[in-house]
């Protein structure tokens, strides 16, 4: 069989608005163009592997409507395997509501419709899936049983799962002894252990704190700031490249996806890193979350 990435994870519409800021609490204020496209944090890190070369089999539940038609047609056209995507009765298809201020910076508020609905339960006929993937990707936009149900699986299967542990939330010491990477961002990492981060070496700590609960690696992401990766007791900052962000949404989803890929492969994690704050990078540069994720030949040629 044909070594295989497998993603389990959400599909949002995303309805984007560009702004000079983020509005208060009780205010409107008036933005630029409103852009729809394809969005959520794992169709985002299924497009942003399969874009990178990797062979994507994506598990997502999505509406019987438009939007979750056109995002599994979508993926499909990516050339991702969608053989086990599921199609909801009952909910409709996951929204996304993203304001992007004039720094590049957004908020975003999701309306998970069935994404929230895709349990276990949907997962029994895919079990063969997870237990023969090369890799697994997963974040937090799907109901934590469900994560917590294929960890254990991947577990008993030595299958590595990479966690990016969007959007946060309290997660078990159980789960994460499963877990081989955890990805989180800075606040991700910060509501993960209640520490905060203001310096080097409070991320450090922090890295420690989330090694200690049995995970192998651990990947902080800092933006431009680059990420923090403690494996084996080692510490190691690996820069981000420096470009001109218009947009940060689903970068992070770019890191993971990108980061699957490399790993799978066989990269070294420096390298594997490395790709992807490239890939995660260049991601920044375009408006939208799908419609941002760099092919290959970009990140390869880019320097
Ligand atoms: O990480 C970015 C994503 O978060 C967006 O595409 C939006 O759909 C939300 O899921």
């Amino acid at each position: 069989m044909k070594p295989y990435i497998l993603v389990i994870g959400s599909s949002n519409t995303d309805m984007v608005v560009k702004a000079d800021r983020l509005p208060a609490p009780g205010e409107t204020i008036l933005g630029g163009t409103f852009l729809m496209t394809a969005g959520g944090k794992g169709a985002n890190q299924a497009v942003a592997a399969a874009r990178l070369g990797g062979d994507v089999v994506f598990i997502v539940k999505v509406g019987d409507d438009i939007f979750g038609r056109q995002a599994v047609q979508s993926f499909t056209e990516e050339g991702i395997d969608t053989g086990h995507s599921i199609i909801d009765p009952v909910n409709p298809s996951g929204v996304a509501l993203i304001t992007v201020d004039a720094k590049a910076e957004n908020c975003i508020v999701v309306a998970s419709g069935a994404n929230a609905n895709l349990m276990p339960g949907d997962l029994y006929k895919a079990e063969d899936k997870i237990k023969n993937a090369s890799l697994i990707l997963m974040q937090l936009e799907i109901p934590l049983e469900t994560v917590e149900y294929v960890a254990e699986l991947a577990a008993q299967n030595n299958v590595r799962v990479i966690l990016n542990p969007a959007p946060a939330c309290a997660l078990s010491d159980e789960l994460l002894s499963k877990v081989s990477i955890i990805t989180p961002n800075q606040k991700e990492a910060e509501m993960l252990t209640g520490v905060r981060i203001t310096d080097k070496k409070s991320a450090e700590t922090v890295a420690e704190l989330l090694a200690e609960k049995g995970i192998e690696t651990v990947i902080i992401t800092l933006g431009a700031n680059g990420a923090l990766v403690f494996h084996g007791n080692h510490f190691d900052w690996v820069a981000a490249p420096v470009v001109n962000a218009v947009d940060t949404t689903a970068a992070g989803d770019v890191f993971n996806g990108a980061l699957a890929v490399a790993v799978s492969e066989g990269k070294n994690l420096e390298d594997a890193v490395l790709f992807a704050n490239t890939a995660a990078a260049l991601s920044v540069t375009k408006m939208g979350a799908q419609a941002s994720a760099p092919t290959r030949r970009e990140v390869e040629s880019f320097n």
